[in-house]
């Protein structure tokens, strides 16, 4: 599919940011036990975008727009992945507060744990997306109806604010340069 705005790309983009939370999270493996208090703000600043990258600019988009586009078109058969999809928005909701929980009880190697943990399935779940669902999508779509799905992408991102996505957006190439800092 070689239309100038497309959807699924705008959302593979996305992916591409969470991805690089990956090697952060294996690189901070153990860091608590040098410096405490970095590991804590960084764990803390990751939840952060979780929370506003990953769930409210990614997670609206398909929540809101293209899982119901898909689940109410009439050859969408595997409303099934949908909720599985859906499932996993919902588990990683959990992940977050469950982490925070343990940060504040000084659990840092539980938390570490469960923040490999969550990354792993985050990272499964977007191969799901990525390998079957987007191109479902573009095949099952017309190029008209993907670009009316693009501008509601975009209208959901102004809504939010699209200074706030840039900010955001930054904040996986903050954390590598926080981690090459005095690296121990
Ligand atoms: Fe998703
Ligand atoms: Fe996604």
């Amino acid at each position: 599919m070689s239309i100038e705005n497309n959807p699924a790309e705008m959302l593979m983009n996305e992916h591409e940011i969470i991805q690089q939370v990956e090697s952060i999270i294996h690189s901070m493996d153990g860091l608590w036990e040098h410096d405490p208090e970095k590991y804590r703000a960084m764990v803390s600043k990751l939840l952060y975008f979780f929370r506003e990258y990953s769930d409210v600019f990614h997670h609206r988009k398909e929540e809101d727009i293209l899982f119901p586009e898909l689940v109410n078109h009439p050859d969408f058969l595997l409303n099934e992945i949908i909720d599985e999809l859906e499932e996993h928005h919902e588990m990683f909701r959990e992940y977050t507060q469950d982490i925070e929980d343990l940060i504040e009880s000084d659990n840092l190697v539980k938390a570490h744990l469960l923040l490999t943990k969550y990354v792993n399935d985050l990272l499964d779940h977007i191969a799901v997306e990525n390998d079957e669902l987007f191109s479902i999508a573009e095949n099952l779509f017309t190029e008209s109806q993907l670009e009316n799905m693009y501008f509601r992408f975009k209208d959901i991102d102004l809504e939010l604010g699209e200074d706030l996505k840039n900010e955001l957006e930054k904040i996986p190439q903050d954390l590598k340069n926080k981690l090459s800092e005095n690296a121990y």
